[in-house]
């Protein structure tokens, strides 16, 4: 490079080899592209997932790094990560299915998806049927000639429904389906639903997989190669990958997943546990209590319950939103998984897209408010709630 002007060598910077040692770390790869000494090694690169690293919107080594960690705790064959979680529900749902093809979906599931599911609907000719989460009788009997995919959430925002992963993937293998499920708010320490035979893992990793509110992430995890391959070739013409910075936030978040995921279950019984006896509170909604309808199947499937939870205020909607202004430690802000506790009014926010009827559906009542509990203190939580409460 001594050879050239400095305007060329201003462009054309040194990169030092890295010999004898390699970083503790994962870098971020700030790169959109990468340069090739032939041109074989190139198109090999732009043919398959896990040829030489090409150009960012296939993927990249921080993202890569990303898509094998995720993928490895779900036990999957592979994985796409995407720029947030409805990239990644997109990218399956636009990449498996075609207009004609219909698809079952269980009743209450997180309200961008469900807007996502009706929209596809209404404009590309695809139909849905709404099945219960835990029921595969009901699943066998709305099954069609066209059927081709069934999606579930692990355990559903924000009513803590949780699917009968089990029985539902079997029913859905005996019919020749696709099995989808969104496992944002269980994560696989709670939950590896490719062990229960799911075909297709979805994370909204902006949630407790990244856990510090800091960046906005999806990834679809899958089970086997062909899947893989076919949803590859889609995301890639659709455009939601992974930005390095976003991929490289999310890995360091990941490093303590465990750990935060035992406080936030802690946390979320304590308050749960403490809000269902409180006068004020007409009934919580979380799978690791006794009223929940789903309480003896999560017993069975998980080996705790998750950070979120909602409560119905005995005060209905006036309550509810006196409630949300009068906390002081809770943050009154959309998302979960973070260290923060944040809550907020679902009719008009996460599920803000749902009809009156679908919200009555989702069990989403005018008072109810949901909880996304951090890994504060659960004693100074308490307090704040308790005050918010009085
Ligand atoms: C269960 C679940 N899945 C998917 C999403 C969508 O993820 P993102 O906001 O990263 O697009 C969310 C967002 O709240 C969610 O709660």
């Amino acid at each position: 490079m001594s050879d050239y002007r400095p305007e060329t060598r201003a462009v054309h910077l040194p990169q030092p080899t890295i010999e004898g040692s390699r970083p503790i770390s994962m870098p971020i790869y700030q790169t959109s592209g990468f340069v090739f000494d032939d041109p074989e090694t190139m198109a090999d690169g732009m043919s398959r997932p896990d040829g030489p690293f090409v150009y960012g919107r296939y993927t990249n080594p921080t993202v890569r790094s990303l898509e094998l960690a995720i993928s490895g705790l779900e036990g999957g064959a592979g994985a796409i990560a995407t720029g947030s979680g409805m990239g990644a529900i997109n990218a399956v749902l636009l990449g498996l299915l075609k207009p004609g093809d219909h698809l079952i979906a269980q009743d209450a599931l997180y309200g961008g998806t469900a807007a996502m599911i009706n929209d596809l609907a209404g404009r590309f000719g695809i139909t849905v049927s709404y099945v219960a989460e835990d029921d595969p009788a009901a699943l066998r009997a709305a099954v069609r000639p066209e059927t081709r995919l069934v999606y579930l959430e692990t355990i559903a925002n924000p009513m803590g429904r949780v699917a009968d992963l089990p029985g539902m993937f079997a029913a859905a293998r005996e019919l020749g389906l696709v099995s989808v499920v969104d496992n944002t708010f269980a994560t696989p320490m709670l939950c590896r639903p490719i062990e229960h035979g799911a075909d297709i893992v979805i994370h909204s990793t902006t949630k407790y997989l990244s856990g510090h509110t800091d960046v906005v992430g999806g990834i679809a995890v899958f089970a086997d190669d062909a899947l893989y391959k076919k949803v590859w070739h889609f995301a890639i013409e659709l455009g939601a990958s992974a930005d390095p910075f976003a991929a490289w936030l999310t890995l360091r978040g990941l490093q303590t997943l465990a750990l935060r995921m035992e406080r936030h279950c802690a946390n979320a019984r304590l308050l749960a546990t403490r809000l269902a006896e409180h006068p004020a509170v007409t009934a919580v909604h979380w799978p690791g209590l006794p009223s929940h309808p789903s309480y003896e199947l999560a017993g069975k499937l998980l080996p705790d319950f998750g950070g979120v939870f909602a409560f119905d205020l005995a005060g209905g909607r006036a309550a509810g939103e006196r409630f949300m202004r009068s906390v002081r430690l809770a943050l009154l802000a959309p998302s979960l998984g973070g260290v923060e506790t944040l809550i907020l009014h679902p009719a008009t926010t996460s599920h803000h897209a749902l009809s009156a009827a679908e919200l009555a559906r989702h069990g989403i009542g005018e008072g109810t408010v949901r909880a996304a509990v951090g890994i504060e203190h659960a004693e100074d939580l308490w307090a704040d709630f308790a005050q918010a409460l009085a």
